[in-house]
């Protein structure tokens, strides 16, 4: 997590730093902070937004032409004005931001305290940075020989910047697990946690890998590994429009991203699935079938909302082609030192392609032999670069913490491998393929038309803005949609919410329900549509207030229910990339009516590149 920036160029670096790190607030916004060179070190910092570091700069020396700024997700020490990236040396010549955590920072620090340093911070960055200062003193060496000694002998993740007062053009930048974009201009460079800062100025990047060092001036970018050779710059083009960054008129980037989802999930599709032909085209699953379809078990390894996806991709994987499936939280999977068989297939599903959890887990199974398969939308992020094939999700940017249009992204090429596998293998009918295939192609529709009128989600949010719980439920293919109802709910609005498959909801959770606790039932018609009938039957008994999901002119369940959002019919092994979008209106609404920010929900983060 965190958001960071550099500048060096003919530009005031000011403006560019700032503008950048609104850019990249979804990443964290405890803290703010700039340290611009100009006759010196300049470092302005600030607890909260970054909107508050801007007001508080208000009539100061701002003048520079290199500068490097930072937004913050606490890690070490409170969220406060003292903890605010950047840090300053105790010599008062450099000064560092750092996104990542550095493991062995205490006996470094305890080390650097014998010897009479002073700390103004509780920041492992801090320490880091005096270790740097304090080995370029004992080794009366350069500042980028320094920085090399200190980062052979540091345990954790780090994308660091670092500027020294005497150098009124440089910047050097450093990655070891968290990303680091640098851009190419005419005569100017800019560095970020990714494009979103640099995409207005230049579409020439090059994305700097683990384990190297980047000296960056105006008109030079030198990229060593940790051995001091020099590397060769990989330049990539971006594909991105700034549009695609902006709220386009939207008050919220989750409501438009939300309302993104017809195209997103058209242009996942595009080029794929070819209708006429009755075809699918990944290149990606075309040039591994073999290890695809022979796979003997699949492992899903993913957090948070592509988790959920992950869960989806369960049961179609196993409906359509057979193939077990495991779905892991990366967090648990990369600790316990899992059975990995060769032959395994192993599909990172991530949104960013930055989750520190995720790409560990990869890393690891990856050293054991398993073929790995991600499931990415940052295009040219760590986890498309470590895997060994892909497919994109082609949702562009997300930029609202809570995810929504990168879940239906997933979804859409999670169901196009299925089928493309499942196809492959024999394990589906030609007939069944081509319904699945038709009814593929219908979503991006469908998924307008339940965006097209919001009005009644919309009230029902206001109805139930004040209960204290939630409680989701659904079941088969719907029971990973109750769940990431829930999740978004907790995310953006602050009630708790539960997710639950409808019928274990008697083997506990059901001691919740009384008159003021809502139940959202995902009730779509699928093959489980009697049974979760009577458990929302089971819940009217009890008094509880039922919210449905139901597939348009369902009466059976509005009927029962106290409020219905309606979702198009389509077959059950698509049907959550439309019974989640109520539930994404759903928790945005409430998160309105409450008065939140649910761009930036407090605690949270959209890139969680810290373990
Ligand atoms: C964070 C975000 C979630 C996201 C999760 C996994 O917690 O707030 O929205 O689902 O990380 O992120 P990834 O980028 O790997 O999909």
């Amino acid at each position: 997590m965190c958001g960071i920036v550099g500048y060096t160029g003919g530009k005031e670096a000011y403006p560019v730093i700032l503008k950048g790190l609104k850019r990249l607030e979804y990443r964290g916004y405890d803290s703010s902070g700039v340290a611009l060179i100009n006759s010196g070190l300049k470092v302005y910092k600030k607890k909260g937004k970054v909107a508050e570091l801007e007001e508080s700069v208000i009539g100061k020396d701002l003048h520079a032409h290199v500068g490097i700024g930072h937004t913050r997700w606490a890690t070490h020490g409170e969220p406060s004005d003292r903890n605010a990236h950047p840090h300053v040396s105790n010599s008062g010549e450099l000064a560092m931001i750092h996104n990542g955590i550095i493991e062995n920072y205490v006996p470094i620090k305890n080390d650097l305290l014998k010897k009479g340093y002073t700390f103004s911070s509780d920041t492992d960055t801090e320490v880091l940075l005096n270790f740097i200062e304090d080995i370029k003193k004992n080794n009366n060496c350069t500042l980028e020989e320094a920085l090399r000694i200190a980062l052979k002998r540091i345990v954790g993740a780090y994308c660091i910047l670092l500027v020294a007062a005497d150098d009124p053009e440089t910047i050097i930048a450093a990655r070891k697990g968290s990303p680091l974009v640098i851009g190419i201009g005419k005569g100017e460079h800019f560095l970020a946690s990714d494009a979103s800062p640099i995409i207005e100025y230049t579409k020439e990047v090059v994305y700097v890998n683990d384990y190297e060092i980047a000296i960056v001036r105006p008109n030079e970018l030198i990229l060593k590994n940790l051995g001091n050779e020099k590397q060769t710059p990989f330049i990539t083009k971006l594909d991105m429009e700034l549009a695609a960054i902006e709220k386009g008129g939207y008050d919220h980037f989750m409501i438009k991203e939300i309302h993104e989802q017809s195209d997103t999930i058209h242009d996942c599709l595009r080029g794929r699935l070819l209708v006429e032909q009755s075809q699918i085209v990944m290149s990606g699953i075309e040039d591994h079938l073999e290890a695809l379809t022979h796979a003997q078990r699949m492992v899903i390894v993913a957090c948070g909302t592509s988790w959920h996806a992950g869960l989806i991709a369960e049961y179609m994987i196993e409906e359509l082609c057979r193939i077990p499936v495991e779905v892991e939280y990366a967090s648990e999977f990369r600790y316990r030192n899992p059975i990995i068989h060769k032959g395994d297939v192993i599909i990172a599903i991530s949104q960013s392609g930055e989750t520190a959890d995720t790409l560990v887990a990869l890393e690891k199974a990856k050293e054991q032999g398993a073929f790995i398969f991600g499931v990415v939308n940052a295009v040219g992020s760590s986890i498309a670069r470590i895997s060994h094939a892909g497919a994109y999700t082609h949702a562009g940017p997300e930029i609202g913490v809570a995810s929504t249009k990168a879940f239906t992204g997933q979804l859409a090429v999670l169901a196009m491998m299925a089928l493309k596998i499942g196809y492959s293998k024999g394990t589906i009918s030609h007939e069944r393929y081509l319904k699945l295939i038709n009814e593929l192609d219908a979503i991006p529709e469908k998924v307008t038309e339940i965006l097209q009128d919001t009005s009644n989600i919309q009230a029902i949010a206001t109805k139930y803005k004040d209960a204290h719980d939630f409680l989701f439920l659904g079941r088969g293919y719907n029971f990973p949609v109750a769940l990431e109802g829930a999740l978004k709910l907790k995310e953006i609005s602050y009630i708790h919410a539960e997710g639950y498959p409808a019928a274990e909801m008697k083997h506990g959770p059901i001691a919740l329900v009384d008159e003021n606790l809502p139940v959202v039932f995902v009730a779509t018609k699928d093959s489980y549509y009697e049974k979760i009938v009577s458990n929302v039957q089971e819940i009217k008994a009890r008094k509880g207030k039922v919210i449905a999901i139901a597939t348009t002119s369902d009466t059976v369940i509005s009927s029962m229910a106290d409020d219905t959002m309606f979702v198009p019919d389509t077959d059950e092994v698509i049907a959550p990339l439309l019974s989640v979008i109520p539930l994404q209106l759903l928790s945005y609404y409430v998160g309105i009516a409450k008065g939140i920010d649910v761009d930036k929900p407090r605690n949270l983060a959209k890139s969680v590149t810290v373990e």
